[in-house]
């Protein structure tokens, strides 16, 4: 990973999903690197296996969780076992670029429970502890597909615009009380996500605005440099943004 500039988060502790793989995993190495306890979740044993592994004797706690649902947020409320100064809602699936005619009520609400309810309810888990200090900062993973209509199917689209709607929401309640809510939007980045189309109208209907190497693809690190810089106290002012990570293919 790449050089980590100081220990920002000293003392601090942070809730990272979607911990064993992509932005998620490069996200909590760099946490820890900078010297936060991070609570690292996913839905994979063998990742966070992996995880732990390579991180033994450091202040990381991982919970396998499925974040989707209520019981598996409370599986990570459990484990983090009091207030934390972060939280990062990283975990996210995609839709096979499925258009509105094709999609199943099965495959909408899957992709909204993983990518947004999730992020809600760790949300509303979380907050109390952060506002009884006056402090804290959540930051969720949004999309270009939060941005644009072509970047996914329906499902991941509208799932990642809700993201943008939660995180301006959480930031207008909570600033005057200490606590901040901002979002990145990456651009295409290279990790593990399925991004295979499961339907012919999606694939010959996207594949000319996905394939035009108008930006360079992201490395997880550079989304976890954003991750971090938003949760931590150098972005003291930045609330309510959706920062988009992608190279420039957001003025295009
Ligand atoms: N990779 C990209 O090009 C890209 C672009 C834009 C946005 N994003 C977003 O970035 C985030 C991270 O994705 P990534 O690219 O690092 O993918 P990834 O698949 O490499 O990592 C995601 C991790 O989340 C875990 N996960 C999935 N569902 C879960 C659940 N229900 N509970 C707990 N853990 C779960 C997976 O096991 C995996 O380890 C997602 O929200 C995704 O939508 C990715």
């Amino acid at each position: 990973m790449a050089s980590s500039p100081s220990r920002r988060f000293e003392g601090r502790s942070v809730v990272v999903t979607g911990a064993g793989s992509g932005i998620g995993l490069a996200t909590t190495e760099r946490l820890l690197a900078e010297g936060a306890r991070v609570v690292a979740v996913d839905v994979s044993v063998s990742r966070l296996a992996d995880l732990e592994g390579r991180h033994d004797g450091e202040p990381l706690a991982c919970v396998v969780a499925d974040v989707s649902s209520q019981a598996g947020v409370d599986q990570v409320v459990a484990a983090a076992a009091g207030p934390v100064d972060g939280l990062a809602n990283v975990a996210g699936i995609m839709d096979g670029f499925v258009p509105p005619a094709e999609v199943t009520d099965e495959h909408w609400f899957h992709v909204f429970a993983v990518n947004l309810d999730s992020m809600m309810r760790l949300t509303r888990a979380f907050l109390p502890g952060m506002l009884d200090v006056g402090r804290g900062a959540i930051v969720n993973v949004a999309s270009e597909a939060s941005l644009r209509g072509s970047a996914a199917g329906v499902a991941y689209t509208a799932s990642k615009h809700a993201v943008v709607g939660l995180t301006r929401s959480t930031a207008f309640f909570y600033a005057p009380k200490g606590v901040r809510a901002n979002a990145v939007a990456p651009g295409g980045v290279m990790t593990n996500i399925d991004a295979t189309f499961t339907s012919d109208w999606g694939r010959e209907r996207a594949t000319p605005y996905l394939t035009t190497d108008l930006t360079p693809v992201a490395t997880p690190d550079q989304l976890a440099a954003a991750i971090a810089w938003l949760l931590s106290e150098e972005s003291s002012d930045v609330n309510g943004v959706v920062l988009p990570v992608d190279g420039g293919w957001s003025t295009i």
